[in-house]
């Protein structure tokens, strides 16, 4: 599973892109937002530092006016993914922008039929909400499933990019679930490495080292 930073916070993504394990990231209107930042700057700085996909979402509801948002926002740099949300007027931009060879992810995906007119009009990245779902008490991750069924029936190329992560058993259960991507805030990122046990036992074994008397180097 590729694992994409969904926020725009340049120095922990610095960070952990230089450790080798971030393969894309995602930004939304509200993560630019919150950013305070301009958002043409924001992605151009992101692409900079991942070698993978990012992603800019447009901002207008017209399919004509996405397109011209569309190619402004993948003139940025080679690797911008080209956000949108599923309507028809998204659909309609999906695939104008699919045939001008520009990345496109089909965003707000909640439902299988959704999924299925996404990977129809040429995206590359469709994003299931898990959490959103979670919150009206559905099961957000067996959406995974079956976008993946139906994708696999049909031999789609499109990727799964589940999004809407909150915890880190969202992170587990989209990998049990065979997602291609997961999308995951930088806060529960920061998390996923911490285990109590992990840390007791490094203390131990320090511990125990240090009474060995030797040294390795
Ligand atoms: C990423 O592509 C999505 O915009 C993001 O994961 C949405 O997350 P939220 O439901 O927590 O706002």
């Amino acid at each position: 599973m590729q694992l994409f930073l969904d926020g725009s916070d340049i120095e922990k993504i610095r960070k952990f892109s230089k450790l080798g394990l971030i393969d894309g990231v995602t930004t939304n209107p509200s993560i630019i937002l919150k950013s305070g930042k301009n958002m043409i700057e924001v992605i151009s700085e992101l692409a900079e530092i991942v070698s993978g996909s990012v992603s800019a979402e447009v901002s207008a509801l017209d399919s004509e006016t996405m397109i011209e948002e569309g190619i402004k926002l993948s003139e940025i740099a080679k690797n911008v993914t080209v956000k949108l949300p599923i309507t028809w007027d998204g659909l309609a931009a999906c695939n104008a922008l699919y045939k001008k060879d520009i990345s496109v992810n089909m965003t707000l995906c909640f439902s299988v039929s959704q999924a299925l007119l996404a990977a129809k009009a040429g995206a590359e990245y469709v994003s299931p909400f898990i959490g959103r779902l979670d919150d009206l008490n559905l099961k957000g991750v067996e959406l995974i499933s079956d976008i993946k069924l139906v994708y696999s029936n049909y031999k789609f190329p499109t990727k799964i990019l589940a999004a809407s992560i909150r915890t880190i058993n969202h992170v587990k259960e989209c990998a049990r679930h065979g997602s291609d991507v997961a999308t995951i805030p930088i806060d529960i990122f920061e998390r996923l490495v911490k285990h109590p046990l992990t840390d007791s036992g490094l203390s131990q074994f320090t511990a125990d080292w240090e009474k060995t008397g030797q040294s390795i180097i």
